[in-house]
């Protein structure tokens, strides 16, 4: 928390819990003597990983622990044979990740601000279906071409409330989740065709309206952008999408907020 405070970043410790229990083997800390210094956390879902909280101490940069914790990282995800190898970097991140065999392959724009609020739209009631938890994992798998259950089951009983679906005779068509940060409440993930996505974010703008908040985007999410744009929100910094190993494919599209820069 220390260091992801001199960072500005917005994780709870029950973020970091998170991470912990979905890889309690892949989750690394470098010390320099003896005192924490550095982080690095890995999530493996079949053949594609992420890696998130890269964190060095501001005192300790420059000195190579940054590369060493990634590289460590990397080590571990091989051992495991992972393909695909994922993250969201920031600025400074970025030529590191580069010297590691990472390629850039998209943008995302974190919009940060407070609601305004909206009224003329029809409020989402809370989904309350016990056992059809599977139809929402099954339609994220579809849209980020990673079977992610075990990060979408756990969002969802750690913050099951903040969950509103749209969906039609023929199903769920769309959903969205929230959790609150130690700065602002970050709404992700949303994933969902084009009416429900639109429904799904205008309804957290009513939901939410007067708190802060921050929302990743695609950069090539026209009409997200252009609803929390309405909504009052600006943007705030970019984050670069970048792999190693073969692509994996995902439908942007369908993507109107990410689950957040750790786990895309
Ligand atoms: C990104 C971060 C973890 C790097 O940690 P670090 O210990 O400073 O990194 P290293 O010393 O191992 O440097 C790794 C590479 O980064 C680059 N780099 C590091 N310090 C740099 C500096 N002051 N100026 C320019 N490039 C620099 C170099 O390319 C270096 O490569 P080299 O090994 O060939 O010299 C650290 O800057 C940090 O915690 N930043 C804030 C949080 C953040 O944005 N994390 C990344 C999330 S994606």
């Amino acid at each position: 928390m220390r260091l992801k405070d001199q960072a500005g970043w917005n994780q709870v410790n029950r973020d970091w819990q998170r991470l912990f229990d979905l890889q309690p083997d892949g989750c690394f800390v470098a010390e320099f003597d003896g005192r924490p210094v550095g982080t690095v956390v890995t999530c493996r879902f079949e053949q594609v990983a992420w890696v998130a909280m890269m964190l060095v101490d501001e005192a300790y940069r420059g000195q190579g622990i940054g590369r060493k914790l990634m590289t460590r990282a990397i080590e571990e995800l091989d051992r495991h044979e992972i393909r695909s190898i994922r993250l969201d970097a920031t600025p400074f991140g970025q030529p590191l990740y580069e010297s590691l065999g990472f390629a850039p392959e998209s943008t995302l724009i974190r919009f940060a601000g407070i609601l305004s609020p909206v009224v003329e739209n029809e409020a989402i009631p809370a989904w309350n279906q016990p056992g059809r938890e599977h139809e929402l994992l099954a339609l994220d798998r579809e849209v980020t071409g990673t079977d992610r259950g075990a990060l979408i089951a756990r969002l969802f009983a750690e913050h099951g409330e903040s969950l509103r679906v749209v969906e039609t005779d023929q199903g769920v068509k769309g959903f969205l989740m929230s959790r609150p940060g130690s700065n602002s409440r970050q709404i992700g993930p949303c994933i969902a065709d084009e009416t429900a996505g639109r429904r799904l974010l205008a309804d957290a703008g009513r939901r939410y309206a007067g708190e802060p908040v921050v929302i990743d985007i695609p950069s090539s999410h026209d009409q997200a952008i252009e609803i929390v744009e309405a909504l009052g929100l600006k943007p705030l910094r970019q984050l670069l999408r970048m792999g190693r190993g073969p692509r994996v494919i995902e439908d942007l599209s369908r993507l109107w907020a990410s689950a957040g820069p750790e786990k895309g």
